[in-house]
């Protein structure tokens, strides 16, 4: 091992464009080869018959609007203060679900449900009930379902959180970010404490008995001491789970991030810098690292799920859940099978076009190869678990991983042998590089243009 080499060493070697491996493959290297409507329904159809009886489906669902731009977000959103666009999109989204129901011999059973944005509470209390009963007026739950709903403190009331307890949802994530005002001046998103609190009190008193807040951390002009007055603030709050985020940089894809300039942005040592202030803090105060840039607290089921070896990663982020089938419905969503990926149409009006013809608005979609299923394994396991371990017969595979790993193994970041990969603790902050390792097919290909944030 390379002992002489520094932390700011390490992160001018490794802080590059990188995936955050939410799937793999990742979605700009997905085959260029159309993914028919045929294909994509028997896919889904294989997973169901082999996933409904036992765990059940997970359902996610975009609700892209926003009133307000704010300028870091890199989610696909659509800004708008016309609350006319509601029930068309709802529209939609029932017609699309009417889809996959037709494709189903039983009831679906949800053990998964996620309303993600975009900001979901830009749509009335009562648009949410006509969409959400209708939705799960053909569906059972499972036993340990769990519902769950991305909420901006400034767009949400006590109205919207009651009605969609009364559906069954008992978590909230909170959208936090920074509590500092000049961060919140340039990032355009005022929030203070006093109505971040206020959400927090009254979701607690309806009956939610989980509630994440969002942090990120390498905002434009943060510093320690917003970092720290944050994350003070949101101790108070005391969050069950919090995704204390990288922010990702991508100025090509989302615009709003142009209207500040790189260099705002805090330097790659103080960004890191700003993760393990951040990092400390949490710990301190009792929460536990539980996958890349989320924390719990231990009596958490992601933490026990983390401590059980039986975490996992999807495209909704880190869960306590494996389903074999993940319908994503709305404009821009991902759906898994397993055997198969499949995008929706990223634009609200070409998506909502497309559903009204009677067909799924496929975008693009991916069929996995063998050679895919089994790195997906192995990716997913070092980000959930920081370690895998192969069958001799499948070392072929990782051949060529294991000599790009070698440079992080002489730099302290990983151990490896002709069967397995640990990931050591000074390689934790470069998960996406060790897992981009394994990526047989970024390697493959000849894209140059910068497609993804950087790792750190
Ligand atoms: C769709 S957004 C949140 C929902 C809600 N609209 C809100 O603003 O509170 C989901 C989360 O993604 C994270 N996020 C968005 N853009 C990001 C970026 N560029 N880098 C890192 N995290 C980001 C934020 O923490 C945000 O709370």
């Amino acid at each position: 091992m390379n002992t002489a080499v520094t932390p700011a060493e390490l992160l001018a070697k490794y802080d590059v464009p990188s995936p955050r491996y939410t799937s793999y493959p990742t979605v700009p290297f997905w085959d260029e080869k159309p993914l028919t409507e045929e294909r994509w329904k028997s896919h889904v159809q294989q997973a169901f018959r082999k996933t409904n009886s036992k765990e059940g489906i997970s359902l996610y669902l975009h609700l892209p609007f926003c009133e307000k731009l704010c300028t870091y977000c890199g989610c696909n959103k659509r800004i708008t203060k016309n609350h006319a666009v509601e029930s068309p999109y709802l529209e939609a989204l029932l017609k699309e679900w009417d889809q996959y129901l037709a494709l189903f011999d039983e009831k679906p059973r949800i053990t998964e449900l996620h309303l993600g944005g975009g900001t979901p509470t830009f749509f009335s209390a009562a648009n949410l009930k006509n969409l959400l009963e209708r939705l799960l007026e053909k569906t059972e739950t499972t036993p340990d379902a769990a519902f769950s709903i991305e909420v901006h403190p400034n767009a949400t009331n006590r109205e919207q959180l009651q009605v969609l307890y009364d559906l069954g949802f008992r978590r909230l994530s909170v959208g936090i970010q920074d509590f500092d005002p000049y961060v919140q001046l340039i990032i355009n998103r005022i929030q203070t404490f006093e109505k971040t609190k206020e959400i927090f009190d009254i979701a607690r008193e309806i009956g939610y008995t989980s509630i994440n807040g969002d942090i990120i951390y390498g905002l434009p002009h943060q510093t320690a001491k917003s970092v720290r007055m944050t994350i003070e603030k949101v101790k108070e709050l005391r969050p069950e789970r919090i995704a204390f985020y990288s922010y990702a940089h991508v100025p090509w894809k989302s615009k709003g991030q142009r209207r500040y300039s790189e260099a705002d942005l805090p330097a790659p040592e103080v960004k890191r810098g700003l993760y393990e202030l951040g990092r400390a803090m949490l710990e301190e105060a009792g929460y536990i690292e539980t996958g890349m840039d989320h924390f719990a607290l231990p009596e958490d089921e992601l933490c026990i799920a983390s401590a059980n070896g039986t975490l996992h990663r999807n495209f909704m982020g880190y869960t306590p859940r494996h389903t074999e089938l993940l319908i994503g419905l709305g404009c821009s969503s991902i759906s898994d099978t397993g055997t198969a990926f499949m995008q929706n149409i990223k634009e609200v009006e070409a998506y909502e076009e497309a559903v009204h013809t009677g067909h799924l608005p496929i975008l693009k979609g991916h069929e996995l190869t063998g050679e895919d299923m089994l790195l997906r394994t192995h990716i997913q396991n070092l980000m959930c678990r920081d370690y895998t371990s192969w069958d001799p017969e499948e070392l072929p595979y990782f051949v060529d991983a294991l000599m790009r790993l070698q440079p992080l193994a002489d730099d302290g970041l990983v151990e490896y042998s002709n069967h397995d990969i640990q990931v050591l603790p000074a390689g934790k902050p470069f998960l996406r590089n060790i897992a981009m390792c394994l990526d047989s097919r970024l390697w493959a290909s000849k894209l140059t243009v910068p497609i993804f944030s950087k790792s750190v």
